[in-house]
């Protein structure tokens, strides 16, 4: 995501993540062994210290029928070029800056227009359904893409736990934030705690993952830790990370990026080829790890949301 006054252009197209990471192997494999089996450390541990946080294996009940056969971008691509902006806004920020980060003991309070509201450990939460894997498509607005294998159930069985009322039409989402844990955030330039919202619908669309996890293993602190969203038919900012809070609403919800620049990010944020974002064209992106760009699809190539939005201009609702 880009503020505007920091910059004119995607960060992506700023360093092309195809270049700065063949950057990072180079510079692994070479003095990776030499100099740093000197000192114990290698190189890359120096310049770009791995997550050492401890991560639970989590058992997956199956894999989902929603899964992409496309082929999963690494591990440390995955966790190396992250959005945090409570860890600092840089890509590479949030893997160094959030392994201190206190994911335990965790809790997220649903509330709002429910007839059961109720605040769930994260414990009881990953219990509530079975978790599946779930091999997704993951569009930046920055045009830049990963597929990721998360692990999660869809958000619609936690919904169902606490029974929406029929006044309910959004659903609204709120970060955890900590200025002493996230000192960053203060210069973020977007207002803390992270929020965003979804439409009752689209929350209960099948797709849509509450998400606890990915390669297996219990999300890394950078990725959300320890339980986020995932919207795959919608830009990645959509999908916040870190739950605290679950509000049920009948208006729609303020969203951290339509306030900080309303021309340029709108509730909906459908991935749509047809409608550029202000500053750059959105009708191609950049594979993480693959030198040349690929097409954009419709909503993320999720074609099974499209009736969501029957009779609406995505132009106006972008
Ligand atoms: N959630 C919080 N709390 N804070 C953030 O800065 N960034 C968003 C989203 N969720 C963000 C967030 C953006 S801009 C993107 S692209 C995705 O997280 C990135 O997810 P990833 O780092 O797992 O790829």
């Amino acid at each position: 995501m880009l503020i505007k006054k920091n910059s004119e252009v995607p960060w992506s197209e700023i360093t092309p993540r195809w270049l700065y990471l063949n950057r990072r192997k180079f510079l692994t494999g070479v003095f990776g062994l030499t100099a740093g089996a000197l000192a114990g450390q290698t190189l890359r541990e120096l310049a770009w210290p791995t997550q050492k946080v401890q991560a639970a294996k989590l058992s997956v009940a199956a894999k989902s029928p929603f899964s992409t056969t496309e082929q999963v971008t690494p591990y440390d691509d995955v966790t190396h070029y992250n959005n945090f902006y409570e860890f600092g806004t840089g890509k590479e920020d949030p893997a160094m800056n959030a392994t201190r980060f206190q994911t335990s003991p965790w809790s997220v309070k649903v509330s709002g227009l429910v007839d059961k509201p109720r605040t769930f450990s994260v414990e009881e939460l990953q219990k509530l359904a079975p978790l599946e894997e779930r091999i997704y498509r993951h569009r930046c607005v920055e045009a830049w893409s990963i597929v990721v294998p998360w692990i999660g159930y869809s958000f619609s069985a936690l919904l169902k736990e606490v029974s929406p009322q029929p006044k309910a039409k959004f659903v609204a989402f709120e970060s955890y934030y900590s200025p002493s844990q996230m000192p960053l955030g203060s210069r973020a330039g977007i207002e803390l705690p992270y929020i965003e919202g979804l439409r009752l619908d689209e929350a209960m669309h099948p797709l849509t993952l509450l998400c606890f996890g990915m390669f297996g293993e219990s999300l890394p602190n950078q990725d959300g830790a320890p339980v986020r969203m995932v919207i795959p038919w919608k830009y990645g900012f959509k999908s916040i990370k870190s739950l605290v809070k679950i509000k049920l609403v009948e208006k729609k919800p303020d969203t951290t990026w339509n306030l900080a620049n309303p021309v340029e990010y709108g509730f909906y944020s459908n991935v749509n080829p047809g409608v550029d974002h202000p500053r750059w064209s959105q009708a191609k992106e950049r594979r993480l790890g693959e030198f040349f760009r690929r097409n954009t699809l419709m909503f993320n190539g999720y074609d099974q949301v499209a009736s969501l939005y029957t009779g609406m201009d995505l132009r106006k609702n972008f």
